[in-house]
């Protein structure tokens, strides 16, 4: 099954249910989009509910089932308003009656009517008795709805609930999602890009008990993972805490184990963006024993220099990798980003003010300028770290 993000782009699926058996097989289709966090919406036909009930439904969809719309009391274009709402239907199980329904313009139905009216895509899954799905008017029926884009998930060859061997079992529910999920995603504006997102401050030992360290929270590096990851792209998020995400997280600690993952997976990047905090120093020698208590007042410990990774594979990289980085300044902000887009060569910056208490490192906001190589700047007032990321990739891949 494809892995989909967590908060599934708030997409609102239909799921049109038909009457025949195969129609209790969608319980589970059900549970499989809403794990995945999409929203459901369930119409279903009279003849469905003969074969689960509309209680199942509600409570797996976590909504009210929708049924046929003649015999209301009031007046509301449910068929309409659902149409809005939807971002894709799935009709699964489609009996012969409902395909050769739509294929034909008939609306005699909720469901039927809705897949009149729906303008977005649809995905049909048939199932149905061998001879019925062989019969040559539902055959035609089934390609004048493919040359016309419905999207069919054709049924598998198998054992029938009517005792016989043949074509018409419903598909794998792996599929019907799957296919779902490839039709939502094509329109995302980072479909076929990889981004590598560093996030997190690098934790540099000294001893096995002790290291050196900052107070970056990870939030912006894990806010622009997650948008990056719904704008369709594929995500590696290399991050010195764990998170469980759908996307690849690697876990690294110190900077120089960064530098590698980050040289690593960038060969087949399309975009390094770097907000982790990495140390600038760690140790000259790590301990192998815990250092320990001694009679004198003070001690030091020497640091060498850690590898500026930024700077390292914005100087030496493919040209079509895009480098975004990230400066955190407590006075003279733009001054300070100018000088330092230059001396680091990435073709973004993004710089933010942590002189301020109300946003950076912990907090939820932020407020930035993002500067590219031109120099040129732009200001994102301050916002959710989460709009912030959105703003940023919008104007990098814009
Ligand atoms: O030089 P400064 O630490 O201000 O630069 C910040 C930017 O450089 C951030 O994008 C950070 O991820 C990156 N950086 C790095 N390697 C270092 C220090 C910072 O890649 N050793």
């Amino acid at each position: 099954m494809t892995q989909t993000n967590n908060n599934n782009l708030n997409k609102t699926v239909l799921i049109g249910i038909t009457g025949g058996i195969a129609a209790y097989k969608i319980c589970e289709l059900i549970r499989m989009y809403k794990r995945n966090n999409f929203n459901v919406k369930v119409i279903v036909t009279k003849n469905a509910l003969n074969f689960v009930t509309e209680l199942t439904l509600a409570t797996l969809s976590q909504n009210e089932v929708y049924c046929d719309n003649f015999d209301m009391k009031e007046y509301k274009p449910e068929h309409i308003s659902l149409c809005d709402e939807g971002d894709i239907l799935v009709i699964a199980p489609a009996s012969a009656n409902t395909i050769s329904k739509i294929a034909n313009g008939i609306c005699d139905n909720l469901l039927t009517s809705i897949a009149c009216a729906f303008n977005k895509p649809i995905v049909i899954a048939p199932a149905m008795n061998t001879n019925m799905w062989n019969n040559k008017f539902v055959q035609e029926n089934i390609q004048k709805l493919k040359d016309n884009d419905y999207k069919i998930v054709e049924p598998e060859t198998g054992y029938l609930a009517c005792g016989t061997e043949g074509a018409g079992r419903l598909c794998a529910l792996d599929k019907i999602y799957d296919k779902t999920v490839e039709i939502l995603n094509a329109d995302l504006p980072l479909k076929g890009k990889k981004i590598v997102v560093t996030a997190g401050g690098t934790v540099e030992k000294l001893d096995p008990v002790r290291y050196i360290s900052n107070f970056s929270s990870g939030k912006m590096g894990l806010a622009l993972a997650d948008n990056a990851y719904k704008m369709g792209a594929e995500v590696n998020l290399i991050s010195t805490f764990n998170v469980k995400r759908p996307y690849v997280v690697t876990v690294t600690q110190s900077a120089k184990d960064m530098e590698k993952e980050v040289k690593e997976e960038i060969k087949s990047a399309d975009c390094l963006i770097m907000t982790a905090a990495v140390a600038d120093y760690r140790a000259a020698d790590y301990s192998e024993q815990k250092i320990k208590k001694t009679a004198e007042d003070k001690i030091s410990i020497e640091l060498v220099k850690n590898p500026d990774i930024l700077k390292e594979v914005s100087q030496n990289h493919s040209k079509d990798l895009k480098i975004v980085g990230f400066c955190a300044e407590s006075e003279n902000l733009i001054e300070n980003a100018k000088t330092k887009i230059k001396n680091k060569g990435c073709d973004y910056l993004v710089a933010n003010d942590i002189s301020r208490k109300d946003i950076g490192f912990s907090s939820d906001e932020n407020e930035v300028y993002i500067l590219n190589k031109d120099l040129e700047i732009k200001h994102v007032d301050k916002t959710s770290k989460d709009n912030i990321a959105k703003k940023i990739l919008e104007y990098v891949f814009e």
